[in-house]
């Protein structure tokens, strides 16, 4: 192909990603936004949060044991251990997103882009969950390997 027509089709292919991504964003698709950001506003759940609860902390875990494993092993874990892997806004790597790199208030309360974009509108963020949402994650594999089953209330704030 000549260089100029190629030139022209890489332009109308970023142009096009562009208008698509700005649809997705237009359709309300919600992105994570990382901890932080909610403790602008919420400066007690995320004092809290950021003292007591080992999931503020939970990419350590891997961390410790990252050595004895494989890249490949290694992002099995970050579902888990991080925050919104593989999602619109979520954890992508150490480097690239390191304020996602926790399991953070998100796993709970859902990704919460629209919900601070709008100045804290309640619609868009979940405030009831239900023991099925943790055991995504507390599942019955790990409730059996640490013998530790969450209370509805447990672990956040
Ligand atoms: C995205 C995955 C994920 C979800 C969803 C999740 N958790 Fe966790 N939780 C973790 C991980 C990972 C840890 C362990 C952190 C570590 O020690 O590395 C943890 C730890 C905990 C602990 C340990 C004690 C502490 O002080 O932190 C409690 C309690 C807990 N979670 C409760 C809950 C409850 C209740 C829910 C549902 C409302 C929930 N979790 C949902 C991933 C999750
Ligand atoms: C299905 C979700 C899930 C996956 C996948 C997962 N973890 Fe966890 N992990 C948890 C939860 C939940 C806990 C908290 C356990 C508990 O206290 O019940 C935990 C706890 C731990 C702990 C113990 C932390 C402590 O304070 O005792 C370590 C270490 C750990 N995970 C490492 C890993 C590594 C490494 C991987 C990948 C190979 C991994 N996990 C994959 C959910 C997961
Ligand atoms: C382990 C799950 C979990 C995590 C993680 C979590 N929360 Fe919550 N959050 C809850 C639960 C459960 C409630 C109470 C819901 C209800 O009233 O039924 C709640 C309630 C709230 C409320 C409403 C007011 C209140 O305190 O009851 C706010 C605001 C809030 N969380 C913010 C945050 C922020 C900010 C973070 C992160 C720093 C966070 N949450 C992390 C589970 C979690
Ligand atoms: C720009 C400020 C702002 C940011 C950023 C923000 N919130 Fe809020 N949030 C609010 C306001 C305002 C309310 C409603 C007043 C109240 O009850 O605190 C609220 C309410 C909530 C509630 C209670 C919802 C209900 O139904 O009562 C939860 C849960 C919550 N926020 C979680 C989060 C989480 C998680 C994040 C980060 C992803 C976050 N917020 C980021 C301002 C914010």
């Amino acid at each position: 192909m000549p260089k100029r027509r190629h030139l022209i089709l890489v332009m109308m292919i970023g142009a096009l990603s562009a208008v698509l991504a700005l649809q997705a964003y237009a359709a309300g698709e919600k992105r994570y936004i990382g901890s932080k950001a909610c403790g602008e506003c919420h400066t007690d759940e995320y004092a809290n949060f950021m003292k007591y609860a080992k999931k503020a902390h939970s990419c350590n875990s891997i961390k410790i044991m990252a050595n004895g494993l494989t890249e490949d092993e290694l992002k099995t874990c970050y579902s888990c251990h991080t925050t919104g892997y593989g999602k619109p806004g979520g954890f992508v790597s150490m480097e690239k997103t390191p304020e996602m790199a926790d399991a953070g208030c998100e796993v709970c309360h859902g990704p919460g882009s629209a919900h601070s974009d709008s100045g804290g509108d309640v619609k868009d963020i979940i405030l009831k969950m239900k023991i099925s949402d943790c055991e995504v994650c507390h599942s019955v594999d790990r409730v059996k390997a640490f013998n530790f089953k969450p209370m509805l209330f447990g672990g956040a704030h």
